[in-house]
């Protein structure tokens, strides 16, 4: 049972207080000073592809607002801003660097450092440039060299500033979704060039890894999206295998590379079909392992998954946007997800705040070879109302939100090395396939007018962390929110 006033004990001292956002989600300027299209520009002028025909071309034109952007993070008292670079504005068409494209992410760590907020840089949350992406994109071995290169140019513009590295975000997302599925950019549904994306990615990260210790970066990691597999009925022998087989995608084949330098024996056999033996080079399994010295967690719910068709008559997984939902489950198509009957999110995902602290304790204990980790996104959608005076009083997010921090606190009193937690997101932004509809900001951005009202969710974060800063003073009171059915 979470308790209704979060306890402030437990996060070690120097625990990082967060928040996130995406370079295509929020910083528009699509095709300004240089930047050509990404992925996601392409994907989403295709109509269908997104809802309501919504682009990131403007965003919440974080491009042009950035320093009232960072005046708001150390209005919130923020410790951490973990933000991503656009590729496609770095090396246009996956061509030559351009330097204005690199002059914004300098001033941006300038205004960070300035404000004394730690930049936390995420290389590559899901916007390929477009030309490499007619090359071949992440189907194609070379795309991974050439994220090495990237990796430099920008390490080689920010590394005297910047001491923590990302390399990739969700994988998962930009090789299954984004080949497999189709629901995200490039709109690919094809099992084998998903599979491919799957290996050269982290193949890219691997020499990425290794490129950026050579320069002399201090803190490199990953940032996975993990999920609990339970299933449905732990005695029926379907329901065991289809948890066996969600886990093996959604989880092991990206941590067991990175953290062991090999996929599971389980995950070979299962992707045999689909080429991953072929695909593997002599040398690559070393470079893909190469050491990390965080790992960064993203979570939103967990799953309960089945072998049978599902009888709950409410995806438990929720999920879609814009496109009818193909699934991202390469050889596992049959993988249903029953309701559990729990409270959603707008996005239609169950609320589970123990699923937080089942998982961090679960990598703890499995893999003895974990780094420190880091939550590096959790948060939630609900539809928010700006009230006459000019709040949002965000109940059902806040509730969201602290609830999940428990579970970081319960989980670290478990043994898990957790040393810092980013809400996403910031700021409302481009939810991806949901365009504009899904908002998950502590900051409410009025789309017309480009106005940002801090909400009572991002101010009963700030004074949570201030409460764990100041020496466990105690927290503020969570106000009781209404169930979402
Ligand atoms: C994650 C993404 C992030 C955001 C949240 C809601 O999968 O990394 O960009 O869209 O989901």
């Amino acid at each position: 049972m979470m308790k209704n006033t979060p306890t402030t004990d437990n996060f070690p001292p120097g625990f990082i207080w967060g928040s996130a956002t995406a370079a295509a989600q929020v910083e528009g300027a699509a095709w300004e000073d240089g930047k050509e299209d990404s992925v996601w520009d392409a994907f989403a002028r295709i109509p269908g592809n997104v809802l309501n025909g919504d682009t990131p071309a403007t965003a919440v034109d974080h491009y042009h607002r950035m320093p009232q952007d960072v005046a708001l993070m150390k209005q919130l008292g923020l410790d951490s801003y973990r933000f991503s670079t656009s590729w496609a504005r770095i090396r246009p068409g996956g061509r030559d660097v351009n330097p204005k494209g690199l002059e914004f992410y300098s001033r941006l760590v300038d205004e960070l450092l300035e404000a004394g907020i730690l930049p936390w840089l995420t290389l590559y949350h899901w916007d390929l440039p477009q030309g490499l992406e007619d090359a071949g994109g992440w189907a194609n071995r070379d795309t991974a060299y050439r994220f090495a290169e990237y990796a430099q140019d920008v390490y080689a513009a920010l590394g005297d500033r910047v001491r923590h590295w990302t390399t990739f975000n969700e994988p998962f997302c930009s090789s299954l979704l984004g080949y497999g599925s189709g629901v995200h950019a490039p709109g690919r549904q094809d099992p084998r060039a998903a599979v491919a994306a799957v290996h050269h990615q982290h193949l890219a990260h691997g020499m990425a890894v290794t490129e950026l210790r050579e320069l002399g970066a201090e803190q490199i990691g990953i940032t996975l999206n993990l999920s609990n597999s339970i299933p449905r009925d732990p005695a029926d022998p379907v329901d065991r295998e289809a948890a066996r087989l969600f886990d093996s995608l959604q989880n092991r084949i990206f941590l067991e590379p990175v953290l062991r330098g090999a996929y599971p024996e389980d995950s070979l056999k299962d992707l045999e079909p689909f080429g991953l033996h072929d695909l593997i080079r002599p040398g690559d399994m070393e470079t893909i392992g190469a050491p990390i010295d965080f790992l960064g967690v993203n979570h939103y719910h967990d799953d309960l998954i089945s072998g049978h068709p599902d009888t709950s008559g409410a995806d438990g997984h929720g999920g879609g946007g814009a496109r009818p939902k193909a699934s991202p489950w390469v050889g596992a198509e049959h993988i249903t997800f029953p309701s559990r009957g729990l409270p959603r999110t707008a996005m239609n995902w169950e609320v589970n705040p123990d699923g937080l602290r089942k998982l961090l304790v679960r990598l703890s204990q499995e893999y003895p070879e974990l780094p420190p980790l880091y939550i590096t996104e959790n948060g939630a959608a609900y539809d928010d109302v700006v009230s006459g005076e000019g709040t949002v009083p965000d109940a059902d997010r806040t509730r969201f939100i602290l609830d999940h921090v428990q579970a970081v606190s319960a989980a670290i009193e478990q043994g898990a090395d957790v040393r810092g937690y980013f809400v996403w997101s910031l700021l409302d932004n481009f939810e991806w396939s949901w365009g504009y509809e899904k908002r998950f900001g502590i900051i409410h951005v009025d789309y017309q007018t480009q106005v940002r009202t801090i909400k009572d969710s991002g101010l009963a974060y700030s004074r949570f962390a201030a409460a764990v800063r100041n020496g466990n003073s105690p927290a503020p009171e969570v106000p009781a929110a209404a169930p979402v059915g």
